[in-house]
């Protein structure tokens, strides 16, 4: 079963033959994106996990937008190709250290960033994404208290964008902490014209040095939107492959990552895991499974309910 084609075909095959609809993340290769049903980011993925009548959830992303998508679905079988694709914002916020922090600022309104453990939700009171996280703050009262998690770039992001000051956990992600600021600075000269378009999961000083920044749905509107030709742009690679069908008239030059200057720097290694033949794979056998403890599920499902009611 190793050839592409055939590989596509099948997945197409037992996709209608189960009932299944199989949802992907941006930032996953080009072949697993144009074969999916829907592509999207973390808060559009959960928006169609929470409006489908398929008997199967195929997600191609990581494990905590599964894991989203079952708290949503108790009812349906929801499928990951490679249960290690994990993420190093959910690993950064343990379960029990977070709950020990959540109880020891017992006035706080808990707002966590999706990229986080079923756990982790179900002691959250509002579960927001890079998409709607400004605004979801932005309707809390002014002298609200607030603990943020598990972001800190995200945090400090919203903490200067809304003027609020937030108790932020100290987590990062490993691929928007890799940009090199000095190589992107250094190609903006080279390129002056390209505008810098970063996703708030990066450090403030890149942040403050882009014309842009916003999630991955966000950035790629901005490519479409905006009057500009040419973009550095500051998130994972996978992206790209959507923003060059959309503009593929301009520029689009990934941003080089601090280890190295190509872009397989900026590439997500949990997100990549995931393969076409593990993708057939999962769906042939419907495996590996992703699961959420009841106890835990109905504690987790309030903040993603008052998210979508946020949006
Ligand atoms: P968004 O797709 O919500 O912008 O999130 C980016 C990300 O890192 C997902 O893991
Ligand atoms: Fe997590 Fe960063 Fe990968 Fe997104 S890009 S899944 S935040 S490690």
């Amino acid at each position: 079963e190793n050839n592409p084609t055939d590989l596509k075909k099948e997945i197409t095959r037992l996709k209608e033959e189960k009932n299944a609809v199989f949802l992907a993340h941006y930032y996953q290769d080009a072949e697993i994106q144009d074969l999916a049903d829907f592509v999207g980011d973390s808060l559009a993925l959960a928006q169609k996990a929470a409006d489908t009548d398929a008997d199967i959830i195929l997600f191609a992303g990581v494990h905590f937008m599964a894991e989203t998508a079952k708290i949503i679905n108790p009812e349906k079988k929801v499928i990951l190709p490679d249960f290690k694709a994990g993420c190093s914002l959910a690993e950064a916020a343990p379960a029990k250290e977070f709950s020990e922090f959540v109880k020891q600022h017992p006035d706080h309104t808990v707002v966590t960033y999706i990229n986080s453990s079923a756990e982790v939700k179900a002691y959250t009171d509002i579960t927001v994404t890079s998409t709607n996280a400004l605004k979801i703050i932005n309707s809390l009262p002014e002298d609200e208290k607030i603990i943020f998690a598990p972001d800190r770039n995200l945090g400090k992001y919203i903490m200067k964008e809304t003027g609020r000051d937030m108790l932020l956990w100290d987590g990062a992600c490993v691929v928007h902490e890799a940009f090199a600021l000095e190589k992107i600075v250094d190609l903006h000269k080279e390129n002056p014209h390209a505008k810098i378009i970063a996703h708030p999961e990066s450090e403030m000083p890149l942040l403050k040095v882009a014309s842009f920044v916003g999630s991955t749905a966000a950035l790629l509107r901005f490519v479409q939107e905006d009057e500009g030709d040419a973009y550095i742009v500051a998130t994972e690679a996978g992206i790209l492959h959507k923003m060059r069908e959309a503009v593929p008239h301009k520029n689009l030059i990934p941003a080089p990552s601090k280890e190295d200057n190509t872009c397989a720097c900026s590439e997500c290694h949990f997100m990549k895991m995931n393969t076409l033949e593990k993708v057939y794979n999962c769906l042939q056998y419907e495996y590996p499974e992703v699961n959420v403890e009841e106890d835990i599920r109905v504690k987790a499902i309030g903040s993603i309910e008052r998210m979508f009611e946020l949006s």
